[in-house]
Parts: structure tokens; C-alpha cells; sequence
């Protein structure tokens, strides 16, 4: 039945034969949520400073109800200027991305190092997602939380400025955070999960165009009205962007800032709460 109607969810979304038989082909995939960006090391000041999470197979973000409840800040005090302390990522609501495509999906944050003092900060994230093989009627019960966090530094001399492609390279990849999952089955928000199992971060990359596309379509996150004063060591275009049409691959860079617009539509809706 779930088999069924995703199926079917997959032939509206996809509107292909061939995302049917994608989907008929496994009947379990690994889920896996990996930390590309920060690493511990040292970073320039940044006026918009990337947290990057890559999800492999990210349709099971929706049949795990997979979120990312983050925080970062400065020094030892959660407080101090410049934190955000209720950073929320649900994987699985409000982001118009192509769910029928197994590539990994990117999932990013920005926040602004340039105007705080240098030091050390920290980023502390926790990954939850619902395991419902024990029994459906427990929804919710069932959570799997995993906590993490990643120290960083930041100075003017001795940093570098973020690397989205040197944190996938071959001499890197190993050092990422990541955990996997095997969902072998479900439906929304209620996932069968087998034994763990060994995540494989090196299996996702980015490469240059990926790269530039992402901090691009951030900076035009920046520098939309939406988001004025939230960035404010953004260099932003002198004139209002009309249209992203310098880009080179016009469909991706679209289809980036279409999502990175409506995730800052969300995130600026729970901000205002
Ligand atoms: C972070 O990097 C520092 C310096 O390279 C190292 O001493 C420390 O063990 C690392 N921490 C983690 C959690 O990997
Ligand atoms: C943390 O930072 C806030 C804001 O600057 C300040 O009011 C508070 O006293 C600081 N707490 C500590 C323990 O330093
Ligand atoms: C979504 O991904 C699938 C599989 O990669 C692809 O066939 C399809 O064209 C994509 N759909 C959109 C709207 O990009
Ligand atoms: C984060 O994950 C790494 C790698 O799995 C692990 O070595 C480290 O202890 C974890 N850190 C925390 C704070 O749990
Ligand atoms: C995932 O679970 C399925 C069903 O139990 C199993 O056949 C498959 O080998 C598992 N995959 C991995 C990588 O462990
Ligand atoms: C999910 O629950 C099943 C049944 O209790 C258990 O065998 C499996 O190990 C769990 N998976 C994870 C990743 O916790
Ligand atoms: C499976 O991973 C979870 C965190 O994702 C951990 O809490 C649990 O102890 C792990 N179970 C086993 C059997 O390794
Ligand atoms: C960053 O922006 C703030 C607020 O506009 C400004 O006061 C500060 O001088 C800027 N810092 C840098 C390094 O440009």
C-alpha cells in the first residue's frame, strides 16, 4: 500500500516512467546526513560563513521526518553576540527540491563571523529522525537522536577562507561527521530502519560550479529584501537583482535560489515566530 502511494507521489512529482522504475528497483536505501561544512580548522572572518549538510538518498528524509536542530556561537558563552542558538532543519517540510533524484542533496545555513571578535566557535548539532520498525502505532516514541559537535576557529592571519571542495576531496573526506541508516521501508514520517550501518562520506563531492552555485544563490539569500540587516557584511549588487541570468547553468542556479528563497522564507517565519 505505502509501496503504492509513493509510487504514485513519485509519478505526479517526477512525471517520468523512469523515477518508477528507479524506485521499484531497492527496497531499502541508506539515509545518510553528512557535515561537509565547517570542519575543525581555521577560517577567515566570514560574512556569511557555510554550514553544509549533504543528505544522501534524501527522500528518506521524508520518510524518517528527518530534522537538524543546530546551534552555533562564539567563545565558551552561548550567549554572546553574534550566536543563534534555534536553528532548525526539517529536512522534511518546506523545501522544494526534487525528491524522485538519489543525487545528494546540499542543506545549508549561512551566519556572519566578521562582525564578532576571533576566537573559537562552536557549531553543536543533533540529527532526529523516527524509527517506526518496532511498532507504527508508536509514531514519535521512537526517535533516534544523535548529537554532535564541531569546534572552529576563527582569525584574520592564520585562517583560510571555507573550501566546499577541499572538504569533499579525496585527502578530507574521511574526517566528516556523518551518520547512516538503512530505511527499508515505510511511509511519511514513519520509517523501518535496520541495524546501523558505516556511513560513507566520501561518496558525496562538490565540485567548483557546484560550489560557486552554492555561495552564490547565498548571497543573493543575503541580499534580498527579505533578509535586510540580517547579513550586514554582505557585498551586495549595487542595483536590485532582477535576474539571475549571468550564471552559467541557468537551471541549476534557479533551482537554487527557488529553494534557498523558501528555506529563508521559513527560517525567516520562525525567526519572527
Ligand atoms: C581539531 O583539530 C585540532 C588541531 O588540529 C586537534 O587537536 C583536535 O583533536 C581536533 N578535534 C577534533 C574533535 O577532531
Ligand atoms: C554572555 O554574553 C552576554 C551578551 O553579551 C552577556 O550579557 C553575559 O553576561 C555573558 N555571560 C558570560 C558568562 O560571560
Ligand atoms: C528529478 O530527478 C530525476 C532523477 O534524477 C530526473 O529524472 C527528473 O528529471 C528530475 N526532475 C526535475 C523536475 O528536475
Ligand atoms: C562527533 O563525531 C565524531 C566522529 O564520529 C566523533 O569522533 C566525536 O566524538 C563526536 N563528537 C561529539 C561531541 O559527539
Ligand atoms: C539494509 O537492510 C536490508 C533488509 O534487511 C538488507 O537486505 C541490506 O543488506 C541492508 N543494507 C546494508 C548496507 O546493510
Ligand atoms: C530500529 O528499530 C528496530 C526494531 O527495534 C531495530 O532492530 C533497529 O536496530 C533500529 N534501527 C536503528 C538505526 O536504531
Ligand atoms: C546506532 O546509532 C545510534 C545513533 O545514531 C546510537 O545511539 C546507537 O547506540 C547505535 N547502535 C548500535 C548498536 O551501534
Ligand atoms: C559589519 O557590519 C557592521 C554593521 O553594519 C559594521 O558595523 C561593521 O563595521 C562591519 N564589519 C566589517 C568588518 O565590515
Amino acid at each position: 500500500m505505502n509501496h503504492v502511494r509513493f509510487l504514485a507521489w513519485c509519478a505526479l512529482v517526477a512525471n517520468s516512467v523512469l523515477a518508477i522504475g528507479t524506485a521499484t528497483a531497492a527496497d531499502w536505501r541508506i539515509f545518510e546526513v553528512d557535515l561537509i561544512s565547517p570542519r575543525n580548522m581555521t577560517y577567515t572572518p566570514q560574512a556569511l560563513m557555510p554550514i553544509v549538510f549533504a543528505l544522501q538518498n534524501p527522500a528518506s528524509s521524508d520518510t524518517t521526518a528527518a530534522s537538524i536542530f543546530w546551534s552555533v556561537w562564539e567563545g565558551n558563552n552561548l550567549t554572546s553576540p553574534g550566536s543563534i542558538m534555534d536553528g532548525v532543519l526539517e529536512l522534511d517540510v518546506g523545501d522544494n527540491w526534487n525528491r524522485t533524484s538519489s543525487e545528494p542533496h546540499f542543506v545549508t545555513r549561512f551566519f556572519n563571523t566578521v562582525n564578532y571578535p576571533e576566537g573559537f566557535w562552536t557549531l553543536s548539532w543533533s540529527l532526529q529522525l523516527y524509527n517506526c520498525s518496532d511498532n507504527p502505532e508508536k509514531q514519535g516514541d521512537q526517535f533516534i537522536t544523535t548529537n554532535n559537535a564541531t569546534t572552529f576557529t576563527v582569525s584574520r592571519q592564520s585562517g583560510k577562507t571555507p573550501d566546499l571542495v577541499a572538504a569533499t576531496s579525496a585527502e578530507t573526506c574521511g574526517a566528516t561527521v556523518a551518520y547512516a541508516y538503512n530505511v527499508t521501508g515505510g511511509e511519511y514520517g514513519c520509517g523501518f530502519m535496520g541495524s546501523n550501518v558505516t556511513a560513507n562520506p566520501c561518496s558525496v563531492t562538490i565540485n567548483p560550479s557546484a560550489a560557486s552555485s552554492i555561495m552564490a544563490a547565498a548571497t543573493e539569500m543575503a541580499c534580498s529584501p527579505l533578509e535586510t540587516g540580517v547579513y550586514p557584511n554582505v557585498s551586495c549588487p549595487a542595483s536590485p537583482v532582477e535576474s539571475s541570468n549571468e550564471a552559467a547553468p541557468p537551471h541549476v542556479a534557479a533551482a537554487v535560489s527557488i529553494w534557498l528563497a523558501l528555506l529563508t522564507l521559513v527560517t525567516t517565519l520562525i525567526h519572527l515566530r
